[in-house]
């Protein structure tokens, strides 16, 4: 089969090899599938830089979610000729012809979606759902702030929030992303390219300020974040695209009673695997409803994927790409 591997760590479009390998054998309570789509996510450009909180051993197949149809099964849940959607057991990843996935992580796709916009199902809406309702508990009538909201967990997130009930607050960086994001059903859209979100927010909030900040970004995103956050507000720290890991001011949270919330959706799928089915059952009704379908922005091929990355690390990407061997 064809798979990409990381040999060295490096920017993506110079380290990936494009390989011939023999197909994965499905250890215990694993499943062989056939690649249908596989999702670019920010941590396999990190994976491949070897800068990410997880470091497979060289080498690897990144590609860390897809939606697949089960060729051999080593599970009970699961049988050949499924198609389901989920995690990778690294370092058999989704950007190959065939990949191996944990049966624990595996749901099955939802009919309402086509392969490409199953891929990235997981992992976006599983972090956004986790992060707006468990942890923040986002209430009808709030004002939600997501930032790179035209971006991969961004967009999945104000699909989320409007489906909550939430006023969302859109912010990105450029005028082609704010077409997206108020595309994605923002109520209110920010340039941070030329305009100051801060100022904005507090405008539009007559001085309140957001309720739940959603933030995949870090570094500046989150330090004026702390500006604009509402009494009692909750800031999500989903992620650091910027590359810039902020430090939080305690004080600061203190005297303006608002609270900082980490988010690491892989955990719960440790350590609360019931809790994932049960949201993987609510997305899915949310699916058939039509309230929430992933921005595929491109459906490209194999061989696209070193320069589908290359773009995601450079931030010039929206939604999702997806890649379908
Ligand atoms: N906590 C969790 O459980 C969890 C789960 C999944 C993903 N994540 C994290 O979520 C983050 C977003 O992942 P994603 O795949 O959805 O990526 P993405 O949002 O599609 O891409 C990153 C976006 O961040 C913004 N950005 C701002 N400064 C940037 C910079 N210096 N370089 C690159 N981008 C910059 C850009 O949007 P604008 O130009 O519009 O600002 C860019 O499009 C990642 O850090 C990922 O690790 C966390």
């Amino acid at each position: 089969m064809k798979a990409w591997q990381v040999t060295r760590h490096g920017d993506p479009a110079e380290v990936l090899e494009l390989a011939e390998l023999p197909r994965p054998t499905p250890g215990h309570g694993q499943l062989l599938v056939r690649v249908l789509a596989a999702a670019a996510n920010f941590p396999d450009v990190l994976m491949c830089q070897g800068t990410y909180q997880v470091r497979p051993p060289l080498p690897f197949t990144p590609g860390v979610e897809l939606c697949g149809e089960v060729v051999e099964s080593n599970g009970d849940e699961f049988g050949a000729g499924d198609r389901v959607i989920g995690g990778v057991v690294l370092p058999n990843g989704g950007f190959a012809e065939y990949a191996l996935m944990p049966e624990g992580s595996v749901m099955p796709a939802p009919a309402a979606l086509d392969d490409a916009e199953a891929a990235p199902f997981h992992v976006t809406y599983q972090t956004g759902w986790f992060g707006l309702h468990q942890r923040a508990h986002l209430q009808p009538g709030e004002t939600l702030l997501v930032h790179a909201a035209a971006g991969g967990v961004g967009s999945g997130a104000v699909q989320l929030g409007k489906a909550a009930g939430a006023r969302v607050i859109g912010v990105v960086g450029g005028p082609e992303k704010a077409a997206v994001a108020r595309e994605l059903g923002a109520d209110v859209v920010i340039d941070r390219r030329s305009e100051d979100f801060v100022a904005v927010v507090k405008e539009v909030t007559d001085g309140r300020g957001a309720d739940v900040i959603y933030d995949s970004v870090g570094g500046d995103a989150f330090r004026r974040s702390t500006k604009c956050i509402a009494f009692e507000g909750r800031i999500i720290v989903v992620g650091f695209a910027s590359g810039d890991i902020p430090q939080a001011a305690l004080n600061h949270a203190l005297v303006k009673n608002y609270s900082i919330l980490g988010l690491h959706w892989g955990l719960y799928q440790r350590l609360n695997p019931d809790a994932v089915r049960t949201c993987h059952t609510e997305l899915t009704r949310l699916a058939d409803e039509g309230k929430i379908k992933p921005l595929i922005s491109e459906r490209l091929t194999l061989a696209d994927v070193p320069d589908g990355l290359r773009r995601l690390g450079a931030g010039t990407t929206t939604g999702r790409l997806v890649f379908q061997p």
